[in-house]
Formats: C-alpha cells, sequence, structure tokens
C-alpha cells in the first residue's frame, strides 16, 4: 500500500512532529502508513522581509495572511502529490469558521489517498485564496485557536487511526464505543480498591455476559446524562429492545441526568 499522502501548509513547521514523532501516529508515520510534508507560505514570500501578512482592508485589528505565498505553496503540494498519482487532492482549511467536524468525515476523508491541509494564522486568511483553492473549511469545535495546526493534528491523528493495519487488535476494539454512536463505558485496573472506593463488583464477577451488559448500560446511561443530541441520533437509528431496557433501568437508578 502507498502511504496515505499529507502536505501541510504552515508557518511552523516544527509542530507537526507531534503527529510523526509520538505514540500510534508516530508508530505508523514509521512505518510509511502516512507521510507527512510541510511547507512554508515564507518560503514562497516575494520580498526579501519574507512577509506573508498585511493589515486586513476595511481596517480592524491584526493581520491577514496573503493569498501569493499561500497559493504558491499549493502548487508545489499539489504538484507533489500529481506526481504520487492523486490527480486530484482534497484541500483542507482548518479554521472555526468550518463545517464541525465528525466521526462520519473523519472516515470519509480517510478513504482517499492524501489530503492538503491548510493552516491560518492571524485574523485568517484572504478569502480569495480560500475561494480558489479550497474544496472543505472544518472546524474542530466552537472555540477559537491560536492557528489551524493543532486542529490539523487532530484531523491527521483521527484519519491516521482509520487506515487499516495502524491500530492492533487490543487498540482498535475500544474504537467500538464511538462508532457504536454512544460514549465509552468506564474503565477499571488494580488495586481492587482505591483509596476505599471498590472496583463495580460485575467486573470481578467472572461473568461475562453479566460484564457485556453492564457496560452497554453504562454507555448508554453516560450517552444519555452527557450527550443527550448522540442519545437522540441513536434512537432515531433504532436501538433494540435490550438497550430500551437497559437505558430506562439506568434512568431508574439515576432519577436525574
Ligand atoms: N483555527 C482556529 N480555531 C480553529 C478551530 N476551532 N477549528 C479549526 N481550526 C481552527
Amino acid at each position: 500500500m502507498k502511504p496515505f499522502a499529507c502536505d501541510v501548509l504552515t508557518l511552523f513547521p516544527e509542530m507537526l512532529n507531534a503527529v510523526t514523532q509520538y505514540g500510534i501516529t508516530g508508530r505508523a508515520w514509521k512505518n510509511r502508513i502516512f507521510e507527512l510534508i510541510t511547507w512554508n507560505p515564507r518560503d514562497f514570500s516575494n520580498n526579501s522581509h519574507r512577509t506573508i501578512d498585511d493589515s486586513p482592508y476595511g481596517g480592524g485589528p491584526g493581520m491577514v495572511m496573503m493569498a501569493e505565498p499561500l497559493e504558491e505553496a499549493i502548487m508545489q503540494a499539489k504538484s507533489r502529490q500529481h506526481e504520487l498519482g492523486i490527480i486530484h487532492p482534497e484541500v483542507v482549511y482548518l479554521s472555526p469558521q468550518g463545517k464541525k467536524l465528525t466521526h462520519a468525515m473523519v472516515k470519509e476523508l480517510s478513504l482517499g489517498s492524501g489530503l492538503i491541509f491548510v493552516c491560518g494564522r492571524y485574523e485568517g486568511v484572504d478569502e480569495r485564496f480560500i475561494v480558489r483553492q479550497v474544496d472543505r473549511e472544518i472546524s474542530i469545535g466552537d472555540y477559537v485557536l491560536s492557528g489551524g495546526e493543532i486542529a490539523a493534528m487532530v484531523l491527521i491523528d483521527a484519519i491516521v487511526r482509520q487506515i487499516p493495519g495502524v491500530l492492533g487488535d487490543s487498540e482498535s476494539a475500544n474504537q467500538d464505543s464511538f462508532v457504536n454512536g454512544l460514549l465509552d463505558y468506564p474503565h477499571y485496573t488494580r488495586p481492587e480498591i482505591y483509596r476505599g472506593e471498590h472496583v463495580p463488583e460485575v467486573l470481578i464477577s467472572g461473568n461475562h455476559a453479566h460484564i457485556q451488559r453492564w457496560r452497554l448500560q453504562q454507555s448508554l446511561g453516560r450517552t444519555w446524562s452527557r450527550r443527550p443530541d448522540l442519545l437522540e441520533t441513536k434512537i432515531s437509528h433504532g436501538m433494540t429492545v435490550e438497550e430500551q431496557k437497559l437505558l430506562e433501568e439506568y434512568k431508574q437508578l439515576h432519577k436525574t441526568r
């Protein structure tokens, strides 16, 4: 399999080391499951001061990233992906104005062969660059970060985890919970009593069917109390009679959300 090709436009290329050097994504990068090339718009500035930003037309605070250096950089990224045989690499711009990231979007993006990420800084990017070059604008949540790099890394991490072979058997199991549209159940490890708090009895019973039922009930109950929006979606997709019964029982036991 060819590596999943990531090209990232960023003023701070070293930040991306966080995904290539650590943990599960670090292992996937070393195993050439994905590759990550950075392009610094500063290297494509048209002046000796390497300027890439200017003040906004119409006034107001801060600076705006100029279209030209970004467009020159993206041309290089696109040529590189073309050489890899990726004819229409999708361009993703990370910004709070984008569509909010979901697991479904992550899955869809992971099915392609490569992506180009554009990380903005300052007040944003000249809109003409976005109109000309960007296919999708994505937000990772309703809050403002200091730049798109951390958001791009969130997306790359989530995408890489979906590529077959990245997760070992023991790691992929813990994905099941979001995939079934529910929050994860609580986890416990040794010791059995920690500062007076016991591990739930059922988990040390050795009865696998009871454990599975308890975990499903915890997942349903937590989703009901913490993420009613997710539970609504789950209900609209249909819950089994068993799931309905477990949730009703959880509600009876807990009463308030
Ligand atoms: N850049 C700044 N804030 C962001 C956010 N919430 N999501 C994606 N990119 C961003």
